[in-house]
């Protein structure tokens, strides 16, 4: 990939506007919009089966909206899929390479497709930039679940893509393969390669530099972290204590508590109404040993919290 893009079509390495895309009957992507800049790492989360995989076949042109439009890396989602398709860097959510052949045996079979001259060198390189040298000969089906997804890094980089799409990249890989990896696509970020990535993982979701929230093929919130907290409006508490699973499934019943969930040993509780959350907190914890303290709200707080009330929206909706 050494065509220059033309940067003066759009600022933006994904613009995409309202999106839509029905399976049978299913609606599964809504009126989706979504800009990500250059050089930053963006990040898409959602519940199983909100669409996230299909926004982003959406924006590589591997699938064709039934209505909307936009540009990814300045070509058009609808009219130039084929350029999309070889400049972008596309890391599906299952690995998909051969598990009877060795590492380096895959990535050449990769430069193949892409037709590239150099394979030998191209492969080299690229065995050298994510250290994959000393198990360049080892057969792909032996390797651990952080091995093959450096593998599958390798391969859908091997083309030098500005962009990269990666769906769920780290799924089921240790912490210690994760927090390489995102290393990894934070060294890619400072030399300007803009990252899409999905994932379940909140610890991965505070390491982007933007983030959207997608649940029944809708779009709930998009921005910074801090940008995203701050939409939802809610304050949160922090309750130490004794029992708190039966104090929990009280609050619950009590107005001004929107939400509470347990985060190892404390109970967050959470809700829009301020006041009435403060009181409701006070007068739960008063008589007891209880100890409650305001804290600020967190992305998981907010997340539990886009997902409950969508799954209440889709339930009074369909
Ligand atoms: N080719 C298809 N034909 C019919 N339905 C599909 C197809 N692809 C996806 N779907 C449906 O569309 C919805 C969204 O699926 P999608 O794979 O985009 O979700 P996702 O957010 O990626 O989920 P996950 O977190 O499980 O990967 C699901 O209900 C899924 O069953
Ligand atoms: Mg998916």
């Amino acid at each position: 990939m050494n065509e220059p893009i033309d940067a003066h079509r759009t600022q933006y390495v994904i613009d995409v506007r309202k999106l839509n895309k029905h399976f049978g009957d299913k609606h599964v992507v809504n009126d989706v919009s979504l800009q990500v800049a250059r050089g930053e790492i963006f990040g898409f989360l959602g519940p199983n089966g909100s669409g996230k995989t299909t926004s982003i076949r959406l924006m590589c042109g591997l699938l064709t909206p039934d209505s909307g439009s936009g540009t990814c890396l300045g070509y058009d989602i609808v009219r130039e899929s084929e350029e999309i398709k070889r400049n972008v860097g596309y890391m599906t959510q299952r690995f998909s390479y051969w598990e009877d052949l060795t590492i380096r045996q895959n990535l050449d079979f990769v430069a193949r497709i892409y037709q590239m001259a150099n394979r030998r060198e191209v492969v080299d390189r690229s065995l050298e930039a994510l250290g994959l040298q000393s198990r360049a000969n080892q057969l792909t089906g032996s390797l651990s679940g952080g091995w093959k997804q450096r593998l599958a890094l390798a391969a859908c980089m091997l083309h030098e893509p500005k962009l990269l799409l990666l769906d769920e990249p780290t799924a089921g890989v240790d912490p210690t393969a994760r927090r390489d990896f995102w290393e990894e696509l934070h060294r890619l970020a400072a030399n300007g390669i803009s990252v899409l990535v999905s994932t379940h993982y909140m610890d991965e979701a505070e390491r982007c530099h933007k983030l959207a929230y997608i649940a029944y093929g809708k779009l709930l919130a998009q921005g910074t972290a801090n940008e995203v907290i701050a939409s939802q409006g809610l304050a949160t508490w922090s309750i130490h204590g004794e029992r708190l699973s039966a104090l929990s499934g009280r609050l619950r019943k009590t107005p001004g508590v929107d939400q509470t969930v347990v985060f190892g040993s404390a109970l967050h509780v959470s809700g829009s109404d301020h006041a009435a959350l403060e009181r409701a907190v006070y007068d739960a914890t008063k008589d007891s040993a209880l100890r409650a303290e305001q804290i600020d709200t967190g992305l998981e707080d907010v997340f539990i919290y886009l997902m409950s009330r969508s799954t209440d929206n889709f339930k009074v909706s369909s």
